[in-house]
């Protein structure tokens, strides 16, 4: 693909920081009716543990903060109760991406690293994206996501 021809893929997440995964997950069954939803994952490289609420039309992924040193937990400072952190696409192939990205004058947040969907993922800064934190995933090969 050449770069010109770079355009984002589907919606695939919204990302929801929160500081109780199990009373967050607990809420989206109560208040919403949301059944299908998976068990809270650590994933210690990221410094988050993580559960998909799965809904027709995408999903919603609760992360809290894992560790000492965790992305979030600023994050959460400044929003105790949790707040809307992220917003996920995919891509085809994220090295294409980022070198796209950073050609078109994105600041790049992270080399490429394994995601909760265990494909790999960059952060693009809010600051180029009128305040929206984005991550760009490759596309899952199997659709198994
Ligand atoms: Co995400």
């Amino acid at each position: 693909m050449k770069c010109k021809d770079f355009k984002l893929g589907p919606l695939n997440h919204v990302g929801v920081a929160v500081p109780d995964i199990a009373a967050a997950a607990q809420h989206y069954r109560d208040v919403f009716g949301i059944t299908d939803i998976t068990e809270p994952k650590d994933l210690p490289t990221q410094g988050v543990t993580f559960a998909f609420i799965n809904l027709p039309s995408g999903q919603i992924e609760l992360i809290q903060p894992y560790g000492d040193t965790s992305p979030i937990t600023r994050f959460l400072e400044k929003n105790p109760k949790g707040g809307q952190h992220h917003v996920c696409y995919e891509v085809e192939d994220i090295h294409e991406a980022k070198a796209v990205m950073e050609e078109r004058g994105m600041t790049v947040l992270n080399a490429p690293r394994i995601g909760a969907h265990g494909t790999p993922i960059i952060f693009l800064h809010p600051k180029n994206n009128q305040g929206v934190l984005i991550e760009l995933m490759e596309t899952p090969k199997h659709s198994d996501h």
